[in-house]
């Protein structure tokens, strides 16, 4: 049996829009979490010859709708990872955060499972675990899982794709980018503040086609592409009236290519709408360099330095809370990545 904890992450780049075999259509950024994480057991057996089983526990339940997208995966791997085909094997998940707060878990699981994978091989193969390229193998496994996934193996920030800043930067994994960042970015703090914790309008697969063949889509990989470059000279220098600028741009202009797709994807809550104009008027009135950031969904991520900390707690209690579903939100922060348990 193999176990890992590993934590979902927020972009500031998005990525939105792939082809081929999971490769991004742009670059993408982005911030691993502490909190919101996915422990997933990967409990495997010799079949010995018969025909191997798969099952899919989920908070210690069978799970076999949840488990369908992971037994599919795991055959499409086994081209990659022959042995697998050799496997019996029994799945058992669990997320700290709830699994109905709408906040996207394959990141967290999908990475978690492509490390048990990664470990897997390893030990397969006899070395040790853990050394050398092993998180970059166990990136490029989880990007072929999901997408968002292969920036939840590093601490800190992750950038995922090909551009011009980041020379070691590829398609097909993520590539840590701590060592660039300015001091101030060790600890920011997001505040994942939820909306409505329903299941999500639109798949990420739905969503990611919808680039195909969109009147804006060649702008669109310009636009990203600037923006990591921006982005990356934010962190770098510390510029956070640059940070929050890419990362308010980005999320506004995800929503605003599903808004202008067809069929057109609005995913915004009236409340969305009205926490980001509390975090703009407050930012007007005081100065404090916070910002949000949207996924494909209504939830609000707000994301702030330690310096604010005080401050901003008391701004979320008093005035953002009120807004959210049952008050409820997660206290998250900069993650040290995943880890073997
Ligand atoms: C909006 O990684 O969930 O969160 O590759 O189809 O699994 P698949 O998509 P997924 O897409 C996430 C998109 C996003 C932006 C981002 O995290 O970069």
């Amino acid at each position: 049996s193999i176990t890992w904890e590993s934590p979902s992450n927020i972009a500031a780049v998005k990525y939105w829009g792939k082809h081929g075999v999971q490769l991004p259509m742009n670059p993408s950024v982005s911030m691993t979490l502490s909190q919101s994480k996915t422990i997933l057991h990967f409990n495997y057996r010799d079949t010995k010859g018969s025909a191997p089983s798969f099952e899919f526990f989920f908070e210690d339940k069978p799970r076999p709708d949840f488990g369908e997208r992971i037994r599919l995966f795991l055959r499409r791997m086994e081209a990659d990872i022959p042995f697998l085909k050799k496997l019996d094997i029994r799945i058992e998940t669990r997320n700290t955060f709830p699994h109905s707060a709408g906040i996207a878990s394959s990141a967290s699981s999908m990475s978690a499972l492509a490390l048990a994978l990664a470990s897997l091989e390893k030990e397969m193969e006899g070395e040790t675990p853990e050394g050398g390229l092993f998180l970059q193998r166990a990136s490029h496994i989880s990007r072929l899982a999901s997408g968002s996934a292969c920036r939840s193996v590093y601490p800190g920030w992750a950038l995922w794709g090909k551009n011009e800043v980041v020379p070691e930067g590829s398609d097909e994994y993520a590539v840590p980018v701590n060592h660039i960042l300015h001091s101030a970015f060790g600890k920011m703090y997001d505040a994942v503040l939820i909306v409505n914790p329903g299941k999500k309008q639109v798949s990420s697969s739905a969503g990611h086609a919808v680039m195909n063949g969109h009147p804006f889509r060649e702008s669109r990989i310009a636009q990203a592409n600037e923006n990591t470059g921006r982005f990356m000279k934010a962190l770098q220098n510390n510029t956070m009236p640059l940070f929050i600028d890419v990362v308010e741009n980005e999320a506004l202009s995800l929503h605003g290519l599903m808004l202008s797709s067809q069929p057109g994807f609005f995913l915004l809550h009236p409340n969305t709408l009205r926490i980001i104009e509390k975090i703009r008027q407050k930012r007007e009135q005081t100065g404090w360099e916070m910002c949000f950031t949207l996924d494909a969904g209504p939830n609000v991520h707000l994301l702030y330095p330690e310096s604010l900390r005080e401050q901003v707690s008391g701004f979320i209690a008093v005035e953002l809370l009120p807004l959210c579903a049952e008050g409820q939100w997660i206290d998250d922060f900069t993650g040290k990545g995943p880890a073997r348990l």
